[in-house]
């Protein structure tokens, strides 16, 4: 029995108080960067960084002194979002290249432009991404969702590892691959490498076809990092590979989406701004605690248990395997 009457009133007092708890929990929880590093001398690069997490990222490092490249598939956007950066950061040294990641020639003329003009590589943000849209299909003959987020950075990653591991030779001391999932991996129970196009799938066709391509192209995310950190330990180089879920946060995301950007508004209140979704990157980019950790997955800066598929080494091997012949790497480029 309650011990008051259980009036409309009441009713409402309950639910505020639930959902005062709710919010109290949640920033309670939020993970902050604590480093107050500077990154003067480093080089680094962001993708998808013109808006949103991205962006804030950018920022923040920006602030520390380090040079900042921003891959961009829109130069205009990114150009606004450079002028923004370099005015609150006082930091000049910051760039726009264009990168469309659901192209595999864009990938590879953005690495090429890299490896021709920046003598060294610090670290390496994949942070680009897109989700809940319909499936398409790309001229490379990709998913777009699973280009973008997956196969795109995969390719770049794969073309910049040289610099990347040249410059830690140089430097005597690790530089760090950051990759941007999400816990929408969760919804994935299995990987379909026959089908990682989504031409065969049973939800194919149906609204839930989007969010399941999207969980997946986030889950790669993860067996991509392990297996790079794994691939890149075997071979004693300095280079580590985390993967991190940034939280639910309020950012233009929403605009792939209508189911995701009716959920954005409705739950607006409860969601980190980009500032504090950016929060994790910034971590694993500057934390001189995380400077030898790898192949983890990481969550509002702490590290994080991702799904039970997500830990199989043996998927992340032999998505590493069918993601090197999608993006039709080629001999010369297969670093191990
Ligand atoms: N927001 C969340 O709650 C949340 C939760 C979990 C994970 N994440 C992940 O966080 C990352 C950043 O998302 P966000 O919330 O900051 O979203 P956002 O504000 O929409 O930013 C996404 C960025 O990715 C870029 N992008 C998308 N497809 C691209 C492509 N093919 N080539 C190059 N750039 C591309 C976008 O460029 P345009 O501006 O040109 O579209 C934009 O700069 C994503 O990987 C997302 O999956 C977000």
């Amino acid at each position: 029995m309650f011990p008051f009457p259980f009036s409309f009133q009441n009713g409402v007092i309950v639910v505020l108080v639930l959902l005062l708890t709710i919010k109290l929990y949640l920033e309670i929880t939020k993970g902050v960067c604590k480093s107050t590093k500077r990154l003067d001398g480093k080089t680094i690069i962001i993708t998808g960084a013109n808006t949103g997490i991205g962006k804030e990222t950018a920022l923040d490092l920006a602030s520390r002194g380090a040079r900042i490249i921003l891959a961009c598939r829109d130069l205009k956007k990114a150009s606004i979002a450079k002028d923004d950066i370099v005015q609150k950061s006082g930091n000049c040294n910051v760039l726009v290249k264009k990168l469309d990641l659901a192209s595999l020639a864009s990938v590879r003329q953005f690495a090429e432009d890299i490896l021709k003009n920046e003598p060294e590589l610090h670290i390496l943000i994949n942070n680009a991404g897109c989700g809940g849209m319909k499936k398409q299909i790309t001229l490379d003959g990709l998913e777009n969702q699973m280009q973008s987020n997956h196969l795109g950075h995969f390719l770049l990653t794969n073309l910049l590892l040289g610099l990347m591991i040249k410059t830690a030779e140089k430097e005597q001391e690790n530089v760090r691959i950051i990759n941007v999932s999400s816990d929408a991996h969760y919804i994935c129970r299995s990987l379909n490498f026959e089908d990682l196009n989504f031409i065969h799938d049973r939800t194919a066709g149906t609204f839930l076809a989007p969010y399941k391509i999207y969980g997946t192209s986030k889950l790669c995310n993860i067996l991509f990092s392990i297996e790079l950190a794994n691939k890149l330990e075997h071979n004693g180089r300095a280079v580590t590979v985390n993967s991190l879920h940034p939280g639910a946060v309020y950012t233009e995301f929403g605009r792939f989406s209508s189911i995701f950007s009716t959920i954005m508004t409705i739950s607006m209140y409860f969601l980190k701004t980009p500032k504090e979704g950016a929060q994790t990157t910034i971590h694993l980019a500057v934390s001189d605690e995380v400077a030898n950790v790898t192949a983890q997955y990481f969550r509002d800066c702490k590290i994080a248990t991702p799904s039970k598929l997500a830990q199989d080494n043996g998927m992340a091997k032999k998505l590493w395997d069918v993601s090197e012949t999608l993006v039709r790497l080629q001999s010369h480029e297969i670093f191990f």
